[in-house]
Order: structure tokens, then C-alpha cells, then sequence
């Protein structure tokens, strides 16, 4: 037997979306791959809605170890898979699919880890307290489950469309933790004793209509954070630091989210650091 047969397979994994052409993901894992000297591969590969089952079932037979999921497959992969972790139970939707003992497909969501993470990055400390979410959306229900699971005791959540809001506050309220409904209009007002403010609306995102949400009765003390991160800083975020409060901004959770997943992938646990973020950065179209 050759040498060559006996060497284990080089890792191969990627990203499935459509369009898949704007995501920062192989750049991002590329990055570690090279840093730590790894040999691998990460790829995007454009997958469209209708592929998606067959895609993730071919993985094994293409060499792959896994793939992270991104817009419009998250939701439909929970379908798909053979099984499916706590975690994207809860929410919902799954952004990183392995590929395991004969080819089962194991489905995770590791978008409230990057939220989490990215928060005490940032120097937020979780303490029982409350916080207040703007949108009702997919990308809402991760950060619920990252704030639930942080011990927050009071979560408020104000959207265009109340019953969205509604729904999720049946659906995630806990023994430790109150959800409450604010109107969309009266938001502004209902911010006093926040400790916490995140934006999960596509407002504000380039190409997006700006989110014009009055901070008056936000305390100074609490800290701001928004999921968008093309700009990287939000209005939101500019209008914040404007008045003392601290300012975290969403390309954090995109790189946390992204540890877990290349750990998986390649055995290793990379780290979010400075280098990183510029490097990410100097892609144009964020
Ligand atoms: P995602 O899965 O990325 O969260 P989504 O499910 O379409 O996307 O949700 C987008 C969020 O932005 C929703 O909370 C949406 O409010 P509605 O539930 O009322 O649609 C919010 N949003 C989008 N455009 C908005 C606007 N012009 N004003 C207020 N909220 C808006």
C-alpha cells in the first residue's frame, strides 16, 4: 500500500445558498485554513431551493465532511436532515449540516452561539436583565434563543407585524424569562430599564430603508447591537455610540457562528481576532 492510500482524505466542506456569490464565508474559513496551516477546503457552492435535499444528500459521495447553510436553505434543511441538534430544533432553521457515520446528515444551528459570543466579545456582561428586540423574523428567533439561554429574566420584542411577535413571544417564553409584545410605534417609549437593545430587521442594511427608531429613553448604560453588518456601522450603531452607549456590531456574530462549524470541519478551534475582521473586511461588497 502507497503512502498516498493511507493518508486521510483532505477535508472538504463549503457553503450552500442562492445566490451564493456575496457570501464571506469561504474567505473567512480560507483565512484560518492558511493561519493555521491546515490542509482543506471550503467552497461556495450555489444550490438552488429545489437541489437542496438531493445537494446534501450527495455530499458523501462528492468528499465532503459538511457545508454550512445560508439564505434561503436554513429553514427547509431541518426537513431534510437525519438529525437535528437542540439547539436548531428551538430555532428553527439549520446553518451547518456534518456528514457522519454512513453518510447521516447531522443538522446545527450555531447562529445563537455567534450572537453570544460575539456579545461578550464585546464586553456585554450576561446578568439577569432585560433586553429588547427589534424584528420577528428568521433571524429573530436565534438571538431569542441566545438571549433565553443567557439568562436574560425580561425579553421585549416590538415588529411591524405584531403577531409575528405574538407568536414568538408563546413560543420561547420560559420560567426564567418573560416575553413580552411592545407595538411597532411605541417601541421607542418602552425602552427604559433595557439593558440590552438588538436589531434583528433588515433595516438599515445597505439598500435597505433606515431604521428610524428614537434612542431618548434608552438608558446610557445599555449596550446596542444589530445583526446587519453591511454597513458595519448601522445608523443605529452610529446614532448609539453618538450617546454613550456601547456599540457592538453584527460582523461579530458572523465569525463567531462560523468557529463552531470550521471546528467541526477541520478539528480545530480558530479564533476571531483583528487580522480577521480586516481581512473579511476588505471584501468590497460588505
Ligand atoms: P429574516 O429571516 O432575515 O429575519 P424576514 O423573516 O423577512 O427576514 O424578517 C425581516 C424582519 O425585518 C421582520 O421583522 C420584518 O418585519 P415584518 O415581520 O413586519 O415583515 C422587518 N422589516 C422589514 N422591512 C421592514 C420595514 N420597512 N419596517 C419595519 N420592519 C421591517
Amino acid at each position: 500500500m502507497s503512502v498516498r492510500e493511507l493518508s486521510p482524505p483532505i477535508p472538504k466542506a463549503g457553503v450552500m445558498g442562492w445566490p451564493i456569490g456575496h457570501s464571506l464565508s469561504p474567505r473567512l474559513h480560507g483565512f484560518w485554513l492558511q493561519k493555521l496551516g491546515l490542509a482543506g477546503s471550503y467552497e461556495a457552492l450555489p444550490v438552488r431551493p429545489e437541489d437542496l435535499a438531493v445537494s446534501l444528500r450527495g455530499l458523501q459521495d462528492r468528499g465532503f465532511c459538511g457545508v454550512n447553510l445560508t439564505v434561503p436553505h436554513k429553514v427547509a434543511a431541518c426537513a431534510i436532515v437525519d438529525e437535528l441538534d437542540p439547539t436548531a430544533r428551538r430555532i428553527g432553521a439549520v446553518n451547518l449540516v456534518t456528514v457522519e457515520k454512513q453518510g447521516r446528515l447531522f443538522g446545527r444551528n450555531t447562529d445563537a452561539y455567534g450572537f453570544t459570543q460575539n456579545l461578550l466579545a464585546g464586553g456585554f456582561k450576561a446578568e439577569r436583565g432585560a433586553a429588547f428586540v427589534l424584528g420577528a423574523g428568521g433571524a429573530c428567533r436565534a438571538v431569542i434563543v441566545a438571549l433565553v439561554d443567557m439568562g436574560f429574566g425580561e425579553i421585549r420584542i416590538a415588529n411591524r407585524t405584531l403577531e409575528r411577535a405574538e407568536k414568538l413571544a408563546r413560543e420561547f417564553a420560559a420560567p426564567s424569562c418573560k416575553i413580552s409584545v411592545a407595538a411597532w410605534d411605541e417601541a421607542p417609549q418602552a425602552l427604559p430599564n433595557i439593558d440590552l437593545l438588538v436589531n434583528t430587521t433588515s433595516l438599515g442594511m445597505k439598500g435597505q430603508p433606515a431604521l428610524e427608531f428614537a434612542l431618548d429613553a434608552l438608558p446610557t448604560t445599555a449596550f446596542v447591537t444589530d445583526i446587519v453588518y453591511a454597513p458595519l456601522e448601522t445608523d443605529l450603531l452610529r446614532r448609539a455610540k453618538l450617546r454613550g452607549n456601547r456599540a457592538i456590531d453584527g460582523l461579530g456574530m458572523l465569525l463567531h457562528q462560523a468557529r463552531p462549524a470550521f471546528k467541526a470541519f477541520f478539528g480545530r478551534d480558530p479564533q476571531v481576532t483583528e487580522e480577521l475582521r480586516r481581512y473579511v473586511l476588505e471584501d468590497k461588497s460588505c
